[in-house]
């Protein structure tokens, strides 16, 4: 069976890799992080659930020694940094770029053939870094963000119905962000599309709340979310490796699909054993092409930062 690495064992890793493991989706997790101990004994408290959570999946935690993950089939990446008080978004960009690229490096040198998911922000454009440094197909790196965005919208939608969340369909497109476009033209309830269900006053309000989803709990608990992006990175997981080819909205590298190009950003996909198996192109109104428009320039603006960098000339 395939083993599965997580590199980074904080909030949001040690979620992924403890969904992982209830799922039972593999024989081995590896969580990888660089502060002593932290991976060993996170992992440690994980395995000790299994005999009560009734799960086989063995949790293994490591400082910083790639050799554990040798021959992994995917690897989620979540190392980095969230904003600090007192750091510019731009030192944020820098420092978390370095940490997944210097990642990168070293999970493609013991798992040349994995599937990476990034999930550290900015996430957008640290998808394009490890894309640029793991030189992989990209249909084989990708990055979440878009299954949280809709699950934070769909959580908002249960609530303003009164109706289960599992009876939600919904899709989202654009970077992860402030400038990210629920889009309610496709949402529906049981097939009743939302817009039946609820007035233009509702759903904008919504939509509204779940561009600041992050922020709202950020604010609430002074440092970012990680139950529910560790279970949406979980759940890409999930998807490849049962080469279920759910459409879950994702971070693709999009090369002139939404006449964009060359730019990583969160649209429909088929993911399946191979990874993004298709790009979904939707025919958007006008509307929702400039939506995206703009969220596609202001991906672009937080790139500029990455380029500056100059880290990957030839
Ligand atoms: P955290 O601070 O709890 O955990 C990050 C972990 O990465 C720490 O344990 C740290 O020691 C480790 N780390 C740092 N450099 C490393 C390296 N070179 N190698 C291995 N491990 C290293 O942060 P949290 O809450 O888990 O968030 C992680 C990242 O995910 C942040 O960048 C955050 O902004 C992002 N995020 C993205 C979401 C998305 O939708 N894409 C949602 C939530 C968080
Ligand atoms: C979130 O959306 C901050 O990306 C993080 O929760």
């Amino acid at each position: 069976m395939k083993k599965i690495t997580v590199i980074g064992a904080g909030n949001v890793g040690a979620t992924c890799a403890n969904v992982i493991a209830h799922k039972d989706l593999t024989r081995e997790v590896v969580l990888v992080d660089i502060k002593e101990g932290v991976a060993e004994g996170k992992a440690l408290d994980i395995w000790q659930t299994s005999s009560i959570n009734n799960f086989n999946t063995r949790v293994v935690g490591v400082t910083n020694d790639y050799l554990k993950t040798k021959g992994s089939s995917i690897v989620v990446i979540t190392s980095g940094l969230p904003r600090k008080p007192g750091m510019s978004r731009d030192d944020l960009i820098k420092t978390n770029a370095s940490i997944v690229i210097d990642v990168t490096q070293k999970v493609i040198k013991y798992s040349p053939e994995a599937i990476i998911i990034v999930v550290s922000n900015p996430l957008d454009v640290m998808t394009y870094a490890v894309y640029k440094a793991a030189r992989k197909h990209s249909s084989r790196v990708f990055g979440m963000a878009g299954i949280l965005d809709t699950g934070r919208y769909k959580a908002f939608v249960a609530e303003a119905l009164d109706v289960s969340p599992k009876d939600i369909q919904s899709l989202l497109l654009g970077g992860h962000g402030d400038s990210m476009v629920p889009l309610p033209r496709f949402t529906s309830v049981a097939g009743i599309p939302v817009t039946d269900l609820l007035n233009k006053e509702e759903i904008d309000k919504i939509v509204e709340r779940t561009k600041k989803g992050g922020g709202e709990l950020v604010n609430l608990m002074g440092t970012s979310a990680w139950y529910a992006p560790g279970a949406a990175a979980a759940s890409m997981v999930e998807a490849i490796v049962d080469d279920q080819k759910r459409i879950f909205p994702v971070c693709a590298y999009l090369d002139g699909e939404y006449g964009l190009n060359d730019v990583y950003m969160g649209v429909p996909v088929k993911l399946g054993a191979k990874g993004i198996e298709e790009i979904i192109e939707l025919k958007l109104t006008p509307d929702e092409h400039k939506m995206l428009q703009e969220s596609a320039e202001s991906v672009k603006v937080t790139m500029r930062v990455l380029d500056d960098m100059k880290l990957f000339e030839e």
